[in-house]
C-alpha cells in the first residue's frame, strides 16, 4: 500500500529520497507511535451507572490510603478529549460492592487529559489473589479498552516482580505491573501510597 502512495505520489519526501528511504522512514515513525495499554478481562464485578466520584475512601475505612491517577491518550501522546474512566477495586477486605457503587466510579479525564482518584489500596481475593484495579476507558473514535492495573509491591509478586509477573497466570502484560511511590502524610496525617497509570488507546 505504501508502495502504491509513493508511485502516485501522495506520499513524497521533503527532501529527495529514494522509494527505499521513504519507506524506512514511514516506518521509523510507526515504530515510535506509543504501544497500545494491553487488554485484560473484565471480570464479574463490573457495574454500569457508577456516579463521578474522584474520593472513593471514606473516613475510617480500612486499608493503605491510595492516590491513582494517570492521563487518557492516543498512540501519538496526544490527549484524547471526551474519554470517560470506568474504574472499581475490591475493598481492603477484597470484598467488591456488588448492590452499591463503593469503589467504584466513572469519572471523565479534566482539560489536561488527567484522571485522579482517592481510593484505599485493594485487598486481596481467592480467585485472583494479586492486588488489581478494573479498567473500562472508553473515547470517542477509540476503541474502548479494558484492563487492569497491578502493584509491584503486592506480596503475591514476592518482592521480584521482574521474576514472579507470570505467577498463575493472572498478570497479562508486564506493562500492566505498576510501581508504587509512598509519601509521608503531611501534618500528623497517615502516610498514603500512589500509583500512575497511563492508558493509550487505539484508533477505533
Ligand atoms: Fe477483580
Amino acid at each position: 500500500m505504501l508502495e502504491l502512495c509513493i508511485s502516485r505520489g501522495m506520499l513524497l519526501g521533503a527532501a529527495a529520497l529514494s522509494e527505499a528511504q521513504l519507506l524506512a522512514l514511514w516506518q521509523q515513525g510507526e515504530a515510535q507511535a506509543l504501544k497500545p495499554t494491553s487488554a485484560e478481562v473484565l471480570g464479574p464485578f463490573f457495574r454500569k451507572g457508577a456516579p463521578d466520584n474522584r474520593v472513593l475512601r471514606a473516613p475510617g475505612d480500612a486499608g493503605f490510603p491510595l492516590n491513582v491517577s494517570g492521563k487518557v491518550c492516543d498512540t501519538r501522546g496526544r490527549l484524547i478529549e471526551g474519554a470517560k474512566v470506568d474504574l472499581w477495586h475490591a475493598d481492603h477486605h477484597g470484598l467488591y460492592d456488588t448492590k452499591g457503587y463503593r469503589y467504584r466510579t466513572k469519572i471523565a479525564p479534566d482539560a489536561k487529559g488527567l484522571y485522579a482518584v482517592d481510593t484505599v489500596m485493594p485487598g486481596h481475593y481467592s480467585d485472583r489473589p494479586a492486588q488489581h484495579i478494573h479498567y473500562l476507558i472508553a473515547a470517542p473514535g477509540h476503541k474502548t479498552l479494558i484492563t487492569q492495573a497491578y502493584f509491584a509491591t503486592d506480596p503475591f509478586f514476592e518482592g521480584d516482580p521482574e521474576k514472579n509477573w507470570k505467577k498463575r497466570n493472572i498478570v497479562g502484560n508486564k506493562d500492566l505491573l505498576l510501581p508504587v511511590r509512598l509519601y509521608e502524610g503531611a501534618n500528623g496525617a497517615a502516610p498514603h501510597a500512589e500509583i500512575t497509570f497511563d492508558i493509550i488507546l487505539e484508533k477505533a
